[in-house]
């Protein structure tokens, strides 16, 4: 079932709220603006529905607020080194709003427009359509995103993400949601349990730019091939998570991207009895435990105060920064050509 609500206004313009239901009264809201996964009500082995998302109950903070909270994030998802890149021997420069780095599309990417929405009752499932224009935020080409969110009533929210651009550009998008599976309100994400099916990841500098290397995760805190708790290694010795706070590394699925969505990345949390399985066909995924989540002018839903490690977002793409360095993955998109990925965040009870 899906109710459509007004959320406020941006650019004098309305903003709505489309929920999404399925049989088990599973539920999920989002945004017209940033096509943003706004909340995600899941149920536990209490049998009652929580919100697992972070997020906020007004569009203003939204638009004001940091950290991509649930957005569609692109043209490119993560950094771009001095928001610089040459294509075809022509060079092109972005937005810098990171430091002396390009960060999600620039000043004003996706997760800052406002999305159509065609709605599809009988699969339960909203289409979501944007245009970024030629040479907006600096990158070459006009492009159509078309995001389709679908709730299935086994409690799978199934994301498909397709752009095509009249010119040869660069592209990543991904979802930005922080998760927290005992709920967004509960506190520290770092007693979840997460697997990965990574067996390498992309060290960065100081500024969070890839240093260019691969680096097998074997005996290192980013070896999550067998499952272990978030907090298992997080506070150890460790220069690459220290320079970043964290978690917030790309990690490189084994065999890179695949035909179809596969099994990827379980996150588990026994406190709710929670199981968040991520399926995609994308080569990567961004690990970042919200290291700068501490925004305190822009609490959450029902006034909840933001905190470090209190989500982790698994931001399902390519890698960051490819289009500077030799041997990462394909970010470039020929004209004409169709961009698609889907990823799927299913959820279970343990
Ligand atoms: C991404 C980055 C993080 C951070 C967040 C937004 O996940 O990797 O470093 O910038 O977005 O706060």
């Amino acid at each position: 079932m899906i109710v459509k609500r007004e959320f406020g206004s941006v650019y004098g313009k309305p903003v709505y709220e489309y929920v999404l239901s399925n049989k088990n009264q599973m539920n999920v809201g989002i945004l017209t603006y940033g096509a943003t996964l706004r909340t995600l009500n899941v149920p536990g082995k209490d049998g009652r529905l929580t919100d697992v998302i972070c997020g906020y109950d007004d569009i203003k903070s939204y638009v004001e607020g940091d950290g991509y909270q649930g957005a569609v994030v692109g043209r490119y998802a993560n950094r771009i080194a001095k928001g610089r890149f040459t294509l075809d021997g022509e060079e092109y420069s972005l937005f810098i709003n990171n430091g002396v780095n390009s960060l999600h599309g620039g000043e004003y990417g996706l997760n800052t427009k406002l999305f159509a929405v065609c709605e599809n009752d009988k699969n339960n499932s909203i289409v979501m359509t944007a245009v970024l224009e030629d040479m907006e935020e600096g990158y070459p080409g006009r492009m159509m995103v078309e995001v389709t969110y679908t709730l299935t009533d086994d409690n799978a929210l199934k994301i498909n993400y397709r752009a095509k651009s009249d010119k040869k550009t660069i592209i990543n998008l991904t979802n930005h949601s922080y998760f927290n599976l005992s709920g967004y309100a509960s506190g520290s994400v770092l007693y979840h349990t997460l697997r990965l099916d990574a067996d390498s990841y992309i060290p960065t500098d100081d500024t969070l730019i890839p240093t260019g290397e691969i680096k097998s995760v074997d005996g290192t805190p980013f070896d999550f091939r067998t499952e272990k708790r978030i907090g298992q290694d997080f506070y150890s010795e460790d220069n690459d998570l220290k320079i970043a706070g964290g978690y917030d590394h790309c990690l490189n699925f084994i065999g890179g991207e695949t035909e179809e969505p596969v099994l990827r990345a379980e996150l588990k949390d026994a406190k709710s009895g929670r199981v968040m399985k991520v399926y995609t066909d994308q080569p990567c995924v961004q690990l970042y435990t919200a290291n700068f989540m501490n925004n305190s002018a822009y609490p959450f839903k029902g006034g909840f105060a933001q905190h470090t490690q209190n989500a982790v977002c698994l931001e399902t793409q390519h890698m960051p920064d490819s289009i500077n360095h030799d041997g990462f993955t394909n970010v470039v998109l020929d004209a004409g050509e169709e961009y698609n990925y889907t990823t799927v965040f299913a959820f279970e009870l343990m």
